[in-house]
């Protein structure tokens, strides 16, 4: 069966990090072209995902509206110079009156607004949960709604659910017609929430998304929200309590689970303005083939220790990747026997982050850095 939106996760910018309030159409025009520019489009980031804080209310036929001071040229102009750079647009909204940051939502006008953005020509809204009521029920035919709204709406636009967590959207957000759902609440510049300080880190998602592997596949796919990958400094949301950003091991691993994972990936720093550390990592055209690879299958966490998370996928052209994570603070000898992992085989192993084989045979022994984590390619030898 051939599955028509998001077949294989959806991969972009978006613009919450960095723009929060102050989303407009000269600083998203140049990110786009940085976008071209730096070979982020090439390496498969599609899209612009305009985030929250773009509306300007409602006109005389309830029409929803863009900020005229944000957007003087309009949405529709935006997605008409996005997709002449080979690009796609996604647009934000709220399944309540208003959005998370107060501004005008979709709630009683799902028909509406989703034909306004066809007619735009949007190709992927993601649709927020704040000010709305708690219970699944709710959750599940607003959703519904909206998924419904945008199949009548004369366009393909793919629905990210973004619900972080509280109601579970794994368990419903398919069958409601959504193309992935958020896992957890937004995640901030930080490893681990073992801090005391609350918000979400890299590891918690890895964690949490790990024991959700059955719900995710092509056309559906759990979501870890954006990536930290340059957020370092920056000033904003993901700065949020006390979060004051990651080491390179750590954005090296959020973008190799996420791809082991199967997320959606997000870049959310500044392309504009990235240092040659923030593009190895987004760029690693190796790893985002595992997450682009065609099978879908979300990687499994075969060993998990005080230590060590251990993953693997399978691959459609019969090769498996195997992800080793390191959770301690220090430096940390690993070995690892394939067999442990369920793979048999003799296998060729290739290094993603290195970009080069290290070896042969059934087995990896190696040092894995704080935080880091490695990332193989085994093809049967
Ligand atoms: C909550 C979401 O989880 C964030 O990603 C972002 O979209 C904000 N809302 C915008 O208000």
């Amino acid at each position: 069966q051939q599955v028509k939106l998001a077949a294989t996760p959806p991969m972009g910018w978006m613009s919450w990090n960095i723009m929060s309030e102050n989303p407009n159409e000269k600083d998203i025009k140049e990110m786009v072209d940085a976008m071209v520019s730096t070979g982020m489009v090439k390496a498969g980031y599609k899209y612009i995902f305009l985030d929250d804080c773009w509306q300007g209310g409602r006109d005389n036929q309830n029409n929803i509206i863009a900020d005229p001071k944000k957007f003087p040229s309009g949405i529709k102009a935006l997605a008409g110079y996005i997709h002449s750079k080979g690009m796609k647009m996604g647009i934000y909204s709220d399944a309540a009156p208003l959005t998370c940051a107060g501004y005008t939502a979709s709630l009683n006008f799902e028909e509406q607004d989703a034909k306004t953005f066809a007619s735009w020509d949007i190709d992927y809204l993601k649709y927020d949960y704040c000010n709305a009521p708690e219970d699944v029920a709710t959750a599940k035919q607003r959703y519904g709604k909206m998924a419904k709204a945008l199949r009548n709406s004369g366009r393909d636009i793919t629905l990210g659910i973004c619900e972080w967590g509280p109601r579970e959207a794994w368990n419903w957000g398919a069958e409601v017609g959504g193309q992935s759902w958020r896992t957890t609440f937004d995640i901030r510049d930080k490893w681990n929430d073992t801090d005391g300080k609350g918000g979400v880190g890299i590891y918690n998602v890895i964690d949490k998304n790990a024991g959700l592997a059955s719900f995710s596949g092509p056309g559906h796919w759990n979501d870890g929200d954006m990536l930290n990958v340059g957020l370092k400094g920056v000033k904003g949301p993901s700065g949020a309590f006390g979060a004051n950003g990651c080491t390179d091991a750590e954005y090296q691993s959020q973008m190799s689970m996420w791809c082991m994972l199967n997320s959606p990936l997000y870049a959310s720093s500044d392309i504009r303005t990235m240092n040659e550390t923030t593009k190895r990592i987004l760029l690693n055209e190796e790893v985002i083939a595992l997450n682009q690879d065609s099978l879908g299958k979300q990687g499994e966490r075969k060993i998990k220790n005080d230590t060590w998370d251990v993953f693997v996928r399978p691959l459609a052209n019969g090769d498996f990747a195997v992800a080793i994570l390191n959770k301690a603070a220090t430096t940390q000898n690993a070995k690892v026997a394939f067999s442990d992992l369920g793979l048999s085989d003799k296998y060729e192993i290739r290094d993603l982050w290195q970009h080069k084989v290290v070896g042969k045979g059934n087995k990896w022994a190696g040092k894995v850095s704080a935080h880091e984590t490695k990332v193989f390619r085994l093809k049967k030898a």
